[in-house]
C-alpha cells in the first residue's frame, strides 16, 4: 500500500463508535495495514484538546456560532497538524468524529444553516474529504441508554433533549443519501452483527481503492 486514506466514523452518542474503531483497526491491520493513526473531533491536538474540554462542558454557556467556529477551529488544527501530515506519509487515519458532525449537530442540531456551514468547511479546509466514513445509525434513546449505562455522568451535548438528537439522525442521514463515501449501519442490531457489517464496508473500500 503506498498511499494512506483517511476513514471516519460518525454517530450519535452512544451508537457504538469507540468499538467500530477497535473493529475497523483490526479489519485493516488484517488485510496488511500497519501504519495507523488514531483521531478524535473535537480534539487530537494539544489546542483541540483544550477547545474539546470546553465544548463539552455542561457549565459553559456556548452560542450555536461560537460553538460553530471553535469546532472548526479545533478541525482545521487538527487537519492541518496531524492529519494532512499522516497522509501525506502513507498512513491511514482513523477518525472519531469529523465534518460530518458539524453538518449534523451545528446544522441539524442546533437547526443552523447547513449551506454556510458548508461554506465555512470550503474556505479553511478546501476540498480535504475523508475516503471513507462510517455511520453508526441508531435511535437517539437506545444510544443514550448505552452512555448512562457507563455511569459516567452526561456531557454538554449529552444533555441535549431527544428532539435535538432526532435531527441530529436525520441530518446524517439527509448527508448520506447524497454522498456515496458515507455508509450507513443500522447501529441498533447485535454487536457482532454491527461488527460484520464494518468489516464488508472497511473490505469494500480497500477493495475499491486497489
Ligand atoms: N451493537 C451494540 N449492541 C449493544 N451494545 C453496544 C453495541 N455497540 C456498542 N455497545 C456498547 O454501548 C456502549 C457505547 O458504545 P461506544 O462507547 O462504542 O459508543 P460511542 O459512540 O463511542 O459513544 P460516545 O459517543 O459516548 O463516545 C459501550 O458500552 C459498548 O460496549
Ligand atoms: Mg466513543
Amino acid at each position: 500500500m503506498t498511499a494512506g486514506s483517511f476513514i471516519v466514523v460518525e454517530g450519535l452518542e452512544g451508537s457504538g463508535k469507540s468499538t467500530c474503531i477497535s473493529t475497523i483497526s483490526t479489519v485493516l491491520k488484517s488485510n496488511g495495514v500497519e501504519d495507523i493513526v488514531f483521531t478524535r473531533e473535537p480534539g487530537g491536538t494539544s489546542l483541540a484538546e483544550k477547545l474539546r474540554s470546553i465544548l463539552l462542558d455542561p457549565g459553559e454557556k456556548i452560542t450555536p456560532e461560537a460553538e460553530l467556529l471553535m469546532m472548526y477551529a479545533s478541525r482545521v488544527q487538527l487537519v492541518n497538524t496531524v492529519i494532512r501530515p499522516a497522509l501525506d506519509r502513507g498512513s491511514f487515519v482513523v477518525g472519531d468524529r469529523h465534518d460530518l458532525s458539524s453538518v449534523a449537530y451545528q446544522g441539524g442540531g442546533r437547526s443552523m444553516d447547513i449551506q454556510m456551514i458548508k461554506n465555512i468547511r470550503r474556505s479553511v479546509l478546501g476540498d480535504f474529504r475523508p475516503d471513507l466514513t462510517v455511520l453508526l445509525d441508531i435511535d437517539p434513546l437506545v444510544g443514550l441508554s448505552r452512555v448512562d449505562s457507563r455511569g459516567a455522568g452526561r456531557d454538554r451535548f449529552e444533555q441535549e433533549k431527544k428532539d435535538f438528537f432526532q435531527r441530529v439522525r436525520d441530518t446524517y442521514l439527509n448527508e448520506a443519501a447524497l454522498d456515496s463515501t458515507i455508509k450507513v449501519i443500522d447501529a441498533s442490531r447485535s454487536l457482532e452483527d454491527v461488527t460484520l457489517n464494518i468489516k464488508h464496508a472497511v473490505e469494500e473500500f480497500l477493495c475499491s481503492r486497489g
